[in-house]
């Protein structure tokens, strides 16, 4: 049989697949956001509750595509995390397709629809998508914290009073991992007296710290943290190199990518209640997420620890 028609075919078939998915997408967007704009006055959890749905249909598709078209061979260690259970996430942050990591736990915990992150305020003005954000309550921030958090903390009131379920999700590090910002972070460390870190950068605790903060007491419970780590096998890879957004879209990422999530679930009640407490807490976290790293970096352990893998979805 000849390779060639086959190669076209698939090929076909993914323009298709992307052609049917966005558009259709769009349109679903569209016919269900503006009814439920209507709706938002008289019922704001609805509201939420409809974007959310929206939101997690798009997200849906984008995991399908990782993780069965593309062949993103996930493994899992770490604490058991409950189904439908709300938290405050964190997460060390390597790569733009750190997201397909967490979504992956939350697909199989029945939360991708309430995954929320903090968004950059422009993003709003996005058509269907944006809106969507914004429907769905995620955070907006322009990039100067006193001037955000009157409306981060709007944005929580209603999710308080509403017990909106939610996964907030906050890479705490502020900005992805690169070489050079690691260098400056461990001269930081060692000005301050912390302890040095090769994998991940120093955490940035004051939004983190409101965070915790704002959600005693609440329908939030716990804190996940996350730990994401990629491996390539390929004689120069770096450690932790995570496909890129043309590769992640071409051909399977199986065996080529190996992906690992690890996630430990803190009770909050459990943690200190002082904001240098809590800024050490995370600090304290980060150092323990670099240890883990650097055993991975030296040696990836096939067979770990899976409590979430086997779950269909
Ligand atoms: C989670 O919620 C869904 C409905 O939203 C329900 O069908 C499922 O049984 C729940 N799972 C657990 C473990 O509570
Ligand atoms: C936002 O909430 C935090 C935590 O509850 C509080 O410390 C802070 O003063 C609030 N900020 C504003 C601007 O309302």
């Amino acid at each position: 049989m000849n390779i060639q028609p086959i190669a076209t075919i698939s090929k076909a078939t993914n323009a298709v697949f992307y052609g049917v998915g966005l558009f259709g997408m769009t349109g679903l967007l569209q016919t269900f956001q503006i009814p439920s704009m209507i709706i938002g006055p008289f019922s704001p959890r609805l509201l939420v509750k409809i974007n959310s749905y929206l939101i997690g249909t798009v997200w849906r598709v984008l995991q399908t595509v990782f993780e069965k078209r593309k062949k993103g061979h996930i493994t899992f260690s770490g604490d058991i995390v409950p189904a439908n259970e709300s938290a405050l996430v964190i997460s060390n942050h390597r790569s733009w397709t750190d997201f397909y990591m967490i979504h992956s736990v939350a697909i199989r915990r029945n939360m991708l629809p309430n995954c929320k992150y903090f968004v950059k305020d422009s993003i709003k003005w996005l058509p269907f998508f944006g809106w969507g954000m914004w429907l769905a309550g995620f955070m907006f921030v322009r990039r100067n914290w006193l001037q955000d958090q009157t409306k981060i903390n709007k944005t929580f009131a209603s999710m308080k009073t509403m017990k909106t379920p939610a996964w907030i999700i906050n890479y705490v590090e502020g900005s992805r991992f690169t070489p050079e910002k690691s260098q400056q972070c461990q001269a930081l460390c060692r000005e301050r007296g912390y302890t040095t870190t090769e994998n991940v950068l120093l955490p940035r605790t004051r939004g983190f710290t409101t965070c915790v903060k704002e959600f005693q007491n609440s329908h939030i419970e716990y804190i996940y943290d996350f730990t994401l780590a990629y491996r390539h096998h390929s004689k120069n890879a770096e450690f932790n190199e995570a496909p890129d957004m043309v590769r992640v879209h071409t051909s399977a990422l199986s065996p080529e990518y190996e992906f690992h999530v690890n996630v430990k679930r803190y009770a909050i009640a459990d943690l200190p209640t002082d904001d240098e407490g809590i800024a050490q807490w995370l600090r304290q976290r980060y150092v323990e997420k670099d240890r883990f790293l650097a055993q991975l970096r030296d040696r990836w352990t096939d067979g770990l620890d899976i409590p979430v893998r086997e779950e269909k979805w």
